[in-house]
């Protein structure tokens, strides 16, 4: 394959001879926020700003995941019980008091936020600055599912011609069960459970249980916020018996389930067994996310897409790159910057702001990684790691291997672990080959052939596609999130259509 180049082009010579090796900055670069980016830097917002450092210093030192009690199997049918009484009232409740209670949730969190840092630091080690992204992003799901119940919830009349009056309104379905993981503990937590509310619906909030404390401190600050009690639940306890519990129950509307495909699997089967009503289930999961680059990628671009898609959150985000494909004209020069990049990475205390990578959650997703790390010593080409100078527990160092072919790569590792594939010929049979892998939630595409990107997109079955970028920390509200086949159901979270899905419609005909 004679790869032609475009006039814009950089032939890979060029890019060979290129001097630059760039490293991942200490204390990655804060992504975008829908409304946070837009106000001027608030209090808190900031933690290398001197008069802000303190108040999230004190936060750190003061964090400490407080005594949870556990829900028993007992406990669930009071709790649906009292949750579905409750929710007649809070149905009738106007939809701008509903909209209005998650704007003042949101200004709580934003005036909270040190503290709130603090405790995802503690206890889901999250870096300072994936703390902060996370709390911003929880404010917008606030904000933005607020504006979107106003301007897309209110009822319509429907003009027409059979001389009635028509009118369609959307209402709550009921008790929605929320299952969040510990991977977004507040964004993601925050986000199904007042998209649920201001939908009208009462809400069963089950919480990963390696992160119960930002759950019981999120919930008491909704109920602060003008949430009343019996509208809003919380049941701390294994997803086996109080998951499977709650979705179990008879009195369960709708479920809303972010977490492994198999689960998700899981509860669908246990819906569909149930008797009674027809229960949907919104389901975000995992994906084996790929980025492509072809021979016109840009270097230093795609090497900080790779570090930060890849080992940012110790790659643990559903949208984190697993496979990265390159094509072999530039995959030698690509492959060497990466390996300079993640030297330069650094791995240690979440709390410090220098440490670019932290601790994964817990002791069995380490055992996990580094089982899966072991194999790969044994069956693949190591291309790089970061050096280890902590000897905090839990550290997994950023590893990148080399494996011949994409289908190598069989399933979900939920870590700092990057496969490189190297590739040649049409870029839409590498596209073909990812798709084979049956997952669909982020792609990432390096290339500045004119009409490429769109080409691959559109044949991508991919619910994400970044160009030329990193491709994680979809931004609430301009960046929707959520894919398809093995990766979910959708509808996208923090896009216009995730509301809907949380609603049952009604059309109201009266023949005047
Ligand atoms: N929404 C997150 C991201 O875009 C993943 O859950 O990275």
């Amino acid at each position: 394959f004679v790869h032609q180049l475009a006039d814009d082009e950089v032939h890979p010579d060029e890019l060979l001879a290129s001097p630059l090796v760039p490293s991942a900055s200490p204390g990655l670069p804060l992504p975008a926020n829908l409304y946070g980016a837009q106000r001027p830097n608030s209090k808190g917002a900031d933690p290398t700003h001197r008069d802000e450092r303190a108040s999230f210093e004190a936060a750190l030192a003061s964090a400490r995941p407080q005594p949870i009690a556990l829900a028993n199997v007992a406990d669930i049918a009071p709790t649906m019980a009292r949750l579905q009484h409750g929710q007649h009232p809070w149905t009738r409740t106007p939809l701008s008091a509903r909209a209005n209670t998650l704007r003042r949730a949101a200004d709580m969190l934003e005036a909270r936020l040190p503290e709130f840092c603090g405790l995802l630091v503690r206890e889901a080690h999250k870096t300072l600055g994936d703390a902060i992204a996370e709390v911003r992003e929880a404010v917008d799901f606030c904000r933005y599912y607020a504006e979107q119940a106003e301007e897309r919830l209110a009822p319509q009349s429907l003009p027409g011609p059979t001389g009635e009056s028509n009118e369609l309104s959307l209402h709550g379905r009921g008790v929605f069960v929320c299952i969040s993981p510990w991977n977004f503990p507040l964004a993601i937590f925050t986000g199904q459970v007042v998209a649920a509310l201001v939908a009208g619906n009462c809400v069963a909030a089950k919480p990963a249980e390696q992160t119960p404390a930002v759950a019981q401190r999120m919930v008491a600050l909704l109920h602060d916020a003008g949430v009343p009690r019996d509208t809003l639940a919380l049941l701390h306890g294994p997803g086996e018996t109080i998951g499977a519990g709650l979705v179990a129950d008879e009195r369960t509307a709708g479920v809303c389930f972010t977490g492994s495909t198999a689960v998700a699997k899981a509860i669908n089967r246990a819906l569909a067994a149930k008797d009674g009503p027809i229960v949907p289930l919104i389901a975000e999961t995992g994906g084996i996310n790929a980025m492509v680059v072809d021979s016109t990628a840009l270097p230093e671009q795609v090497i900080d897409a790779v570090v930060q898609s890849a080992f940012r959150s110790a790659g643990q985000r559903c949208s984190a790159l697993r496979l990265l494909c390159v094509h072999e004209s530039v995959a030698d020069p690509v492959i060497e910057m990466l390996r300079g990049a993640m030297a330069e990475l650094t791995l240690g205390d979440p709390a410090r702001l220098e440490t670019d990578v932290g601790p994964v959650i817990d002791d069995e997703a380490f055992e996990t990684l580094q089982r899966h790390i072991a194999r790969l010593r044994r069956e693949a080409m190591l291309i790089g790691e970061t050096p280890l100078h902590s000897t905090l527990p839990r550290l997994v160092a950023p590893i990148a291997f080399e494996l011949p072919r994409i289908a190598d790569v069989k399933q979900e590792i939920f870590g700092p672990v990057l496969h490189v594939v190297r590739w040649r010929g049409a870029p839409e049979a590498v596209i073909a080959e990812v798709n084979a892998l049956g997952y669909g939630l982020t792609l990432g595409l390096q290339t500045r052939i004119d009409g490429r990107a769109h080409q691959l997109a559109d044949a991508a079955h991919i619910g994400n596609v970044y160009v030329n970028r990193n491709m994680i920390g979809a931004v609430v509200g301009v960046q929707p999130f959520g894919g398809e086949g093995l990766s979910g159901t959708g509808p996208k979270a923090g896009g216009p259509h995730y509301l809907y899905r949380f609603c049952a419609e009604r059309t109201l005909t009266i023949n005047t």
